[in-house]
């Protein structure tokens, strides 16, 4: 006889499980589309009308998920979009990717999770998957979403069951994208685990096991925080080499030949993006009723939060030297976005300088052809955006991001100056040491 809980594990396996996808942004959104290609009913549930409309049409918002693959899954009936909450109590799977920022004193905001809960709860049935895929610190899954889940009475392992994977979406990575990234899943439980391996096994090609939603929790911090620790060791490293007068990529350069024992990090104009700058404050927020504090999160905070001060000492050095201030000079920022070749600016180093530049005076203007002026504005700025028509007329020209879209050899020989934060002018330096200031 079949149980009622063969009955969902079955239905993830042959695919004709309803999939409802809670937050469809920068990771709902191709989630969505991988459950929808893998032949599940998705449903792409978010509030905002505008991208709920956008995926009806068939129209991606997102850089790295072609329209061309959302068009023809709309058309087939396989994924869709709604603003209406009561698609919750139709899905046997729920993945909630809803945002997790910081607040203002830096400390965890998880409402968004929670305003998801609030509208699953009252809409839970039994035989239900939860998957969730938001980051958060190590605990949130099992001592706050498994009781809020479990206040309407029913019960973890037996009634529904609960995970955690922590999403790893790299925008703009030509190579890794959701399908080919390894998955890490928790489960609240060994049939939580059972019921999110399967759904996963039939669309990410390798899932990763681990033994609770705490472990898979801190696995992604872990991943973060290695990143954010390394970025500022290489960002305090060119703090150095600038003191000692050396290029700070030749030295990462050479170092990176050494074929073991040296992965190679990058200095820059400060920490982006929705991850990297705010998911370790999480891990050391959870360690400080613990009596513990992580001092390696919070140093390598410190370095990559000052880079930002630094790249407007630069410049203002190398205008300096030119006998200019900061204020009323004329300064293009070129490359908004946090990084290359994508569309998001969240947290994007570019906007503290942009905002540190017009604090001192400076009449500043953005080049960035991933950038809408609404962006901006959206971000609290008014900066003009410009061409490279006119780089002659700009006392300093910054490269806050490399774009593939953006001839430097042109830039360089057109710009009086050029404050360049990302090695974007390597191969131009050695001929162009009076123009080039680099990081
Ligand atoms: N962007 C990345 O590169 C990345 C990578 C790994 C992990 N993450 C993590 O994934 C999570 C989501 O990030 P993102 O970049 O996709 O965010 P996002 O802002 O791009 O998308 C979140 C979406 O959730 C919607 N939303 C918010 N509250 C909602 C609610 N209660 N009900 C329905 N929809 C709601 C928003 O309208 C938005 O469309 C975060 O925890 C983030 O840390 C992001």
């Amino acid at each position: 006889m079949k149980t009622s809980n063969s009955t969902l594990l079955s239905r993830i396996k042959d695919r004709t499980a309803n999939v409802v996808v809670v937050g469809a942004g920068y990771v709902g959104l191709p989630l969505a589309v991988e459950t929808a290609k893998a032949g599940y009913r998705t449903t792409a549930f978010d509030k905002s009308a505008p991208k709920v409309d956008a995926i009806n049409a068939g129209r991606s918002y997102i850089e790295d998920v072609p329209t061309e693959v959302v068009g023809p899954l709309v058309k087939q009936g396989k994924l869709g979009a709604s603003v209406d909450p009561d698609v919750l109590g139709k899905a046997d799977v729920i993945i909630i990717c809803v945002p997790t920022p910081l607040n203002k004193t830096k400390d965890p905001d998880n409402s968004f999770i929670m305003d998801a809960a609030d509208l699953i709860v009252p809409r839970m049935h039994a035989q239900q998957l939860f998957v969730l895929e938001s980051t958060t610190f190590p605990g949130f899954t099992s001592e706050v979403l498994l009781p809020k889940l479990s206040s309407g009475g029913l019960s973890v392992e037996k009634d529904f069951f609960l995970a955690f994977s922590p999403e790893r979406v790299d925008p703009g990575n030509p190579k890794f994208h959701t399908h080919n990234t390894p998955k890490v899943l928790g489960g609240s439980g060994p049939k939580s685990l059972e019921h999110a391996l399967a759904l996963y096994g039939t669309f990410i090609e390798r899932v990763v096991p681990v033994s609770s939603t705490d472990t898979a929790e801190m696995v992604k911090l872990l991943e973060n925080t290695f990143r954010a620790v390394n970025i500022g060791l290489v960002n305090e490293v060119a703090i150095m080499c600038g003191r000692l007068g050396l290029d700070t990529w030749e030295v990462i350069e050479a170092a990176a030949t050494k074929p073991f024992g040296f992965m190679p990090f990058y200095p820059g104009p400060g920490l982006g993006g929705h991850c990297i700058p705010i998911d370790p404050l999480y891990l050391s927020w959870k360690l400080k009723p613990l009596k513990y504090n992580a001092r390696f999160i919070a140093l390598a905070d410190e370095i990559n939060s000052a880079m930002p001060e630094l790249v407007i000492t630069r410049i203002s050095d190398g205008l300096n030297d030119r006998g200019k201030a900061v204020r009323g000079a004329k300064i293009l920022v070129v490359g908004v976005t946090y990084k290359q070749d994508i569309d998001d600016i969240r947290e994007s180093p570019a906007l503290d300088i942009i905002k540190l530049l017009e604090n001192r005076g400076a009449a500043v203007s953005y080049h960035d052809s991933h950038v809408t002026p609404a962006a901006m504005a959206h971000e609290g700025l008014k900066t003009p955006s410009a061409t490279l028509d006119a780089l002659e007329s700009f006392d300093c020209v910054v490269i806050t991001t490399k774009h593939s879209d953006v001839d430097y050899g042109a830039l360089v020989r057109r710009a009086q100056l050029v404050v360049d934060t990302r090695n974007a002018t390597k191969e131009l330096r050695p001929q162009n040491r009076d123009k080039i200031v680099s990081l």
